[in-house]
């Protein structure tokens, strides 16, 4: 199974930014547990981070052959971004939502994601355990068909 894995704006300041929300670990310590689960699960992922709306769509573009699976953590795009979610339905493959910091539990504006209609789960709240869940999740659903998308609303 092949899975790409992309990160969202901001998110390479990870260890340095506001540490009380999003804690101490920073991108590389992430993109490093990443591959070790994705590694014993047998998956073999692509990990990317862009500060940048349009590339975060072309790497989905360049990718769309290759991956069975995505797991993105749009950060503040979550919010803003119709052409991402506009190119994770055009993949139509299985996609999880993921968030470092529970966003239910912050500012309200954070809570409605537009991103979320077009994947299959959410998982916000855990950490780094937020995307290796995801990882488990899309391992675990690969071969159940019927589980892979959710019609978008
Ligand atoms: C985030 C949560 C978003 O609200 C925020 O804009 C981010 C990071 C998270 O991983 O907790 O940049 O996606």
């Amino acid at each position: 199974m092949h899975v790409l894995v992309l990160h969202g704006p901001n998110l390479n300041l990870l260890g340095e930014r506001e540490p009380e929300i999003y804690g101490q670990m920073t991108l590389d310590e992430i993109d490093r547990r990443i591959r070790k689960r994705a590694k014993k699960l047998g998956i073999k992922v692509r990990i990317v981070q862009s500060n940048h709306e349009g590339w975060l769509v072309d790497v989905l573009h360049q990718n769309r052959r290759w991956l069975d699976g995505l797991v993105i953590n749009p950060a503040a795009f979550t919010y803003s971004s119709y052409a991402l979610r506009d190119a994770i339905a055009a993949v139509a493959k299985p996609a999880i939502e993921v968030h470092l910091s529970d966003i239910h539990n912050r500012e309200p504006w954070r809570a409605h994601s537009i991103i979320e209609p077009v994947c299959t789960a959410q998982i916000s709240g855990l950490g780094v355990d937020s995307y290796l869940h995801a990882l488990e999740r899309l391992a675990s659903q690969e071969s159940v068909p019927e589980l892979r998308r959710k019609p978008a609303g």
